[in-house]
Parts: structure tokens; C-alpha cells; sequence
């Protein structure tokens, strides 16, 4: 990553206090590199030389509030990110034949605008008959949009033809899902550091997130997303993300596409 230039202590204490009382945002957990990243380059090209310009800027213009609430905090996502990954988890779970003899449980979480819940359940749709992916994510609005969003031809270009054959239909000059994938998706909205409303969870995706978190915070986010995890089940990072992960309680599966085993809670 490039360096950037960071917010100073007086900027971060403004920039919060506006997020949570405008846009009901607190930035308490977030890494101050990657708020300075977002805030300044946004003000920047603008045309703000600084922040506080910037936020007297958003103050007064309330379409700038919402695209700050909507975009600044929900970067983008894409079907198939990092598509070796998939694969990697598709060997991983084709391999083990006990899992087909249950319900296979898994979390998408952030999900962000759906392109992730929605590839796995692609991917999970010729692995296992009964499966469910439960994708969270703490901001509604975007969640509530997945199921009727209409997908242009751009959005759908990382999907190879014969999945956009099984799982899209046609509608205009654009597409959609299929009820069969749709169903098997449900949709949550839950803050990833306070309680995480899961339980049984055989897969977990939880990937770039940790990136934009304090230590703290991600130490506070396995904590709860252990409740919600099987013994023995599997947990995938952003490929570029390393946290600080207790050995007794994790093997490393694959270091690569940051996939690991759940080996049971010590705490
Ligand atoms: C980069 S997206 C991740 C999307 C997807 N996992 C991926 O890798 O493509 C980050 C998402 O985190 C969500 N988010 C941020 N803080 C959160 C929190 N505390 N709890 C739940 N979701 C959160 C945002 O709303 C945004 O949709």
C-alpha cells in the first residue's frame, strides 16, 4: 500500500464526532490509515485541501452524507474475488465426504452488496443438495437491495457463461438471479462486534474486513464469531488479511488463500 498522509488527533475526534451523530457511524474501530485513505482522498478529489473543509462541505450537502454512509464504508466487492480461493475451498470441501450426509451451514459476513453470499451459493449449488448461506452485513439499505437488484452485463462479466446460464435469467437488458439460488440465501443485518445472531456454522467468509480494523476489534470479532462456529469447521480471510490467531484454537489449511480449521474454543 502506499503510504498516506494521516489524519491528524484533532481531524480523527471531528471526523467521529460527524459520522456518529450524521451518518450513525462510529469509527472507534477502524484504522486511523484507513479512514485517513478514504476522508482525504475523497476531500482531495473534491478539490478540498483538508479535512475540515471537507466535513463543512458534507455538513451542509446532505447527497454527500449519503454517498459517505453508502460508499466511503461499504468498498467495493465483485462475484468471484479472488476466484482461486473458491476453488481452493471447493477441493477442500469436495474432499470430505462427510459433510454431504448434513445441512451444510455457512456466513458470508461483511457481505456488503451480495456478489460474495451470492457466488457461494453458486459454487455450494454443485457441491450439496441442502445447504444455506447466511450473508450479514450491519448496513440494511444495501442488504435489502441484493434480492431485487437487476445485474448489468458489467457486473456479471467475472461469472463464467455456463454459471450465468444455470443460475441467471434474463430480464430486459439485464439480469437476475434464480429463485433456487436466492432461496438459499438469508439475509441478516447484525454489527460484526457485538453479538453475531449465528450458531452451527460449517463455513465461515469473512474477508476484507479485518484489514480496515484496529487490533482490538478483531481480537473482539473472532471472539464472537467463535460462538457461531462448528468445531472443525472452516473460517477464510482476505487473501491479503493476517490476524493474530490462537494455534491451539486454529490449523492453518491452506496459508495462500487464508483458509483455516476451527480447531474448538479455548477461552
Ligand atoms: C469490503 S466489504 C467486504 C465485502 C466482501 N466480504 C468481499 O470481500 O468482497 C466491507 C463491508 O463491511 C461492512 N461492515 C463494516 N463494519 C461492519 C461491522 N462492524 N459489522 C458488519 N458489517 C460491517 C460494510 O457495510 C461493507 O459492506
Amino acid at each position: 500500500m502506499n503510504s498516506v498522509k494521516l489524519l491528524s488527533q484533532s481531524e480523527l475526534k471531528e471526523l467521529r464526532e460527524f459520522l456518529k451523530k450524521n451518518c450513525g457511524i462510529d469509527i472507534l474501530d477502524y484504522r486511523e490509515n484507513f479512514l485517513s485513505r478514504r476522508f482525504l482522498v475523497r476531500a482531495n478529489s473534491l478539490g478540498f485541501d483538508d479535512l475540515s473543509s471537507y466535513l463543512n462541505f458534507i455538513k451542509k450537502d446532505e447527497k454527500e452524507r449519503e454517498f459517505a454512509k453508502k460508499r466511503l464504508f461499504i468498498p467495493t466487492t465483485e462475484f468471484f474475488r479472488n476466484r482461486d480461493v473458491f476453488e481452493k475451498i471447493k477441493e477442500i470441501l469436495s474432499n470430505d465426504k462427510t459433510l454431504k450426509k448434513k445441512r451444510f451451514v455457512t456466513l458470508s459476513s461483511p457481505c456488503s452488496s451480495g456478489e460474495e453470499p451470492l457466488s457461494l451459493a453458486m459454487m455450494l449449488s454443485s457441491l450439496f443438495d441442502d445447504f444455506i448461506v447466511i450473508a450479514m452485513d450491519r448496513n440494511l439499505s444495501i442488504l435489502k437491495e441484493i434480492k431485487n437488484k437487476k445485474l448489468s452485463q458489467k457486473l456479471i462479466s467475472p461469472l463464467y457463461k455456463n454459471e450465468i446460464k444455470s443460475y441467471l435469467k434474463e430480464v430486459g437488458n439485464a439480469f437476475s438471479f434464480k429463485e433456487e439460488v436466492l432461496n438459499k440465501i438469508l439475509f441478516s443485518c447484525c454489527d460484526l462486534l457485538q453479538t453475531i445472531p449465528a450458531k452451527g456454522i460449517d463455513l465461515v467468509l469473512i474477508r476484507n474486513f479485518f484489514i480496515y480494523l484496529k487490533e482490538e476489534a478483531q481480537m473482539k470479532c473472532v471472539s464472537n464469531l467463535k460462538k457461531c462456529l462448528k468445531k472443525g469447521s472452516l473460517m477464510v480471510l482476505g487473501k491479503v488479511e493476517r490476524i493474530k490467531l490462537n494455534k491451539d484454537e486454529w490449523d492453518v489449511v491452506d496459508i495462500n488463500s487464508r483458509i483455516y480449521r476451527f480447531k474448538g474454543s479455548k477461552e
